[in-house]
């Protein structure tokens, strides 16, 4: 059994509705995931929600319900956001399940035992948003806080903390001899910055049960419970060890959970984050690892930030995206396109309706859609649906695209890898635009041609539903259909010029992407 390529996204608070943010970065981790996999990989992506902490306790005692249930009402509407977006995902954690539970407490019974932990006394201001403390240095002039840090209270207490600071050196000239480790570059000089400006301050790694009882009890101290963070990455740990990861079992000393086999999936081979929480995967995360004895990750892909018509999402002022909204409004794929062909994996984005709009019209309706349309269209009309003998016009500029494709998803670059396979379907457009099979299929004469035509539009369709499936997977299942294609477009190995024969009986075209009149989709 050979190790899978293991793709985990931040899991996310469960004290509100999901957004586009958490949309976006669920959906670039499937596109890669399903990109592996047709490329012959066997991938595992996890997500999944982060329920502990204060945040979501608090939240809970707002809504006047037990937090539990909070949680477990919530999470019915994050996981239907799976089925939304059709996420391919193997795995959905909860941070309240036992089996993470488990995890945890036998992370932290190791790391106290190996001496990594100390306890002291606290004497400082906490943030109750960002579940952070604070110090003297984060106070401005008036001795008041940035707002973005919400209601700061003042504490002294005894807490857990974690030694970092001896990890620092080892930190640098691990990132330093890793290039790839952080994704983008600005990224890993924003890190290398920080690391090399700064001495790492302890963690603080507990919370006083009497101040907050939301949280994973401290197994060597029952008047403390675990901070969320501290908690929530081990999730990336925690499931792999679910699924007795071999890596996992060992470092932990844990015992294999009976009846279920055993899946190779540590070190995650990509692990997606927003920007916001950087140093949290590629300061404490690696450190935490490290101190456990556990390899790490191999690279950490951190995304921008979107924003709505140039302005902060947020739930006060109602600006903001609602995926399931835009799905149900223009389906999935228009919403994974769109997303993905707006934004590279890296700068901060902006969702603007109408340029929603237009790209469904220009790239989607008018590109792709009409290209499978009319290409099946004609070949009805003009040949019954049967497909005439293989040539070969088009397949240069085919294999072209192919293999330009699997290069780039090879190295997680979406956004080029879309800009090419449109190129792709832009030619395609022209082919039919200068070779004018209608103009051909008056003339009996040129019989002979507009079957070269029809072949190779029909077959550049088929490999085109295969290039986008990763991205754009029900559209790419919908134009195998359409040709009359038994088989899923989910394997590279099949974008092979020829491999739709002579004589296949293709199916009728139906529209891919709708037009639609943009008029009343504003005034909605
Ligand atoms: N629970 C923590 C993560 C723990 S991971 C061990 C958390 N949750 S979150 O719900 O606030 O954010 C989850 C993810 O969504 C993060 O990667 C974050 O960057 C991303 N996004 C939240 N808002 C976003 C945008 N407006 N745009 C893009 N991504 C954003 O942090």
């Amino acid at each position: 059994m050979s190790k899978f390529y293991y793709l985990t996204t931040a899991i996310d608070y469960v004290n509100g509705r999901p957004h586009l943010g958490h949309a976006y970065e669920k959906v670039i981790t499937d596109i890669i995931a399903r990109a592996k996999r047709s490329l012959g990989k066997p991938a595992f992506y996890l997500t999944g929600l982060d329920e502990h902490g204060q945040k979501v306790d608090q939240s809970a005692q707002k809504s006047g319900k037990q937090t539990q249930l909070y949680c477990d009402e919530l999470a019915v509407c994050w996981k239907a956001l799976v089925d939304k977006l059709n996420l391919d995902i193997d795995d959905f954690v909860r941070t309240t399940e036992q089996r993470h539970i488990r995890v945890v407490q036998a992370a932290i019974n190791k790391l106290n035992e190996h001496e990594h932990f100390y306890k002291a006394e606290y004497r400082g201001y906490y943030s109750t948003k960002e579940e952070t403390f604070l110090t003297d240095r984060d106070m401005r002039e008036d001795g008041t806080f940035d707002p973005a840090y919400g209601e700061v209270t003042e504490l002294v207490e005894e807490n857990y903390y974690f030694r970092l600071s001896r990890h620092q050196d080892w930190l640098i000239d691990y990132i330093e001899k890793n290039p790839g480790f952080i994704e983008p570059q600005i990224r890993r000089n924003e890190v290398l910055g920080f690391l090399k400006n700064n001495e790492l301050e302890d963690l603080c790694v507990s919370r006083p049960a009497s101040r907050l009882r939301w949280g994973i009890p401290i197994p060597f101290d029952p008047e403390y419970v675990t901070y969320v963070w501290f908690d929530a990455l081990l999730n990336y740990i925690s499931v792999p060890a679910a699924h007795n990861d071999p890596v996992i079992l060992e470092a932990l000393n844990l015992s294999p959970v009976e009846g279920v086999s055993k899946k190779e999936l540590w070190p995650a081979d990509v692990q997606v984050i927003g920007k916001d929480i950087l140093k949290f995967h590629t300061v404490y995360w690696p450190i935490m690892l490290k101190a456990m004895e556990i390899p790490m990750p191999r690279q950490v892909l951190v995304h921008g930030w979107w924003q709505k018509e140039g302005r902060k999402m947020s739930k006060t002022t109602g600006n903001i995206v609602d995926p399931i909204e835009v799905v149900e409004d223009w389906g999935e794929d228009a919403f994974r396109y769109y997303i993905v062909r707006e934004l590279a994996i890296g700068p901060d984005g902006n969702w603007t309706d109408s340029g929603f709009a237009a790209r469904y019209h220009a790239e989607l309706a008018n590109g792709l859609g009409n290209l499978v349309n009319r290409s099946l269209s004609m070949l009805n009309r003009y040949r019954k649906g049967v497909v005439p003998n293989v040539s070969n016009e088009l397949a240069g500029d085919v294999t072209k695209t192919v293999e330009e494709v699997a290069g780039l998803l090879e190295e997680n670059k979406l956004q080029p890898a879309l800009l090419s396979i449109w190129s792709l379907i832009t030619r395609a457009n022209q082919y039919v635009d200068s070779t004018m099979p209608f103009k051909l299929a008056k003339d009996p004469a040129q019989g002979a041609r507009l079957d070269e035509v029809l072949y190779n539009l029909a077959e550049t369709c088929r490999i085109l539903a295969v290039l986008v499936w990763p991205f754009i997977p029900r559209t790419a299942d919908k134009i195998y259909e359409q040709l009359g294609l038994n088989s899923e477009p989910n394997k590279t190995s099949e974008a092979v010029w020829g491999g739709l024969p002579e004589g296949h009986k293709a199916g009728r075209p139906a529209p891919l992407f709708p037009r639609r009149d943009v008029k009343s989709d504003r005034s909605k």
